[in-house]
């Protein structure tokens, strides 16, 4: 048993225009009015974070950016520094998705600023580690994953990271409806566990929230927020709609 406070987020990415948005928002907010024991965060595109931070505002879910740059302002055009997030009315803040190493060349290096930046601004980062299919196959989940959170991590205290959150969502099971079994998420949020406990002591490896990623639904969440380092999850296609995300939310009842 644990005493972490589990985390159901929905990353909304690029779906949805601002009058969507605060739509979406408006009946999520209604619909999981009355979940008092998990944390909520939901993550709209840029554009939609201020209308949606006033739809949200006073509600139990909490508003989450996709991305963000670490420099706190300068000539850096089409980015977006902590303070913005924090002026819109984020609490947390989504780092390294797979999409953003793939399409957008983020590193386990740019993921280490990005999240150095968040802390320093008291964003709570979310970080986003997971493996490829081929990785899996050969076998190279452990050490892929043991790179990305020591690197990603590298040069922080445990004290710094007492707000930190970790998404293990394996490359080949977002947006595929191929879900990691209960039990092979399980077998890795443990192994993530030992790696923080290694480089950061008991302590934090035991209060760090670490979600699963990767088709999460309605059917499957209740089997894996039954394992025992599973924390919460971090929901793709499934957020979007505010009846299911909010399915999601209520897995207990
Ligand atoms: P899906 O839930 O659509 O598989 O996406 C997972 C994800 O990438 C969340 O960040």
């Amino acid at each position: 048993m644990t005493n972490r406070t589990p985390l159901i987020a929905g990353n909304w990415k690029m779906f949805k225009t601002c009058p969507e948005a605060v739509e979406t928002a408006g009946q999520l907010v209604k619909l999981v009015a009355a979940t008092t024991d998990i944390d909520v965060m939901i993550a709209p595109p840029f554009t939609a974070l201020a209308p949606v931070a006033d739809v949200v505002r006073g509600s139990c879910v909490s508003l989450g950016a996709q991305n963000l740059f670490w420099e706190a302002q300068g000539a850096f055009t089409g980015e977006i520094s902590p303070a913005m997030l924090v002026s819109a009315g984020c609490k947390y803040v989504i780092i390294g998705h797979s999409e953003r190493r793939q399409y957008f060349n983020e590193t386990d290096e740019t993921v280490n600023k990005k999240i150095r930046a968040a802390i320093n601004n008291d964003l709570t980062p979310v970080m986003c580690v997971g493996e490829s299919e081929k990785e899996r196959e050969s076998k190279d989940t452990f050490s892929v994953l043991d790179k990305q959170v020591k690197k990603g991590l590298e040069g922080f205290s445990s004290d710094d990271l007492k707000s930190l959150v970790i998404a293990y969502e394996p490359i080949w099971a977002i947006g595929t409806g191929k879900t990691a079994t209960s039990g092979q998420a399980q077998e890795v949020h443990q192994f993530l566990r030992s790696v923080l406990e290694k480089s950061f002591g008991n302590m934090l490896a035991k209060s760090v929230r670490i979600l699963y990623g990767g088709s999460v639904k309605p059917n499957n969440i209740a089997e894996l927020m039954a394992m025992p380092d599973i924390d919460g999850a971090l929901v793709g296609g499934a957020s979007l709609d505010p009846e299911t995300f909010s399915k999601i939310v209520r897995f207990k009842e």
